[in-house]
């Protein structure tokens, strides 16, 4: 599974997935700059924020009531904001793209 982070100069980093990791869990593992997770991935930090790309909203959904309070701590938030600590890696996921909010 392919997971494509945008940063916001442009240049992209694809980093290989396994299922049952979290997206933020795969992007440590390959140290995407920008995702620091702070917290470990206990929706308690927000330093793993990212934007889900347009096309991929639909299938990646909103973010539950936890991670909008902690969303609300985050800047550059806006309606494609999700913390990668609360996205499961899936099949469904190959090849999603996400931007890193800089
Ligand atoms: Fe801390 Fe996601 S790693 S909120």
């Amino acid at each position: 599974i392919e997971i494509h982070f945008v940063a916001p100069g442009g240049a992209t980093q694809v980093v290989a997935a396994e299922p049952g990791l979290s997206v933020m869990e795969a992007a440590r593992r390959a140290d995407v700059a920008g995702i620091l997770a702070e917290c470990g991935g206990a929706c308690s930090c927000a330093t793993c924020h990212v934007h889900v790309a347009p096309d991929w909203l639909a299938r990646v959904g909103g973010p539950g009531t936890l991670e909008q309070d902690m969303l609300d701590f985050a800047e550059n938030v806006g309606g494609a904001s999700r913390l990668a600590c609360q996205i499961p890696v899936t099949e469904a996921l190959d090849g999603l793209v996400l931007h890193l909010p800089g």
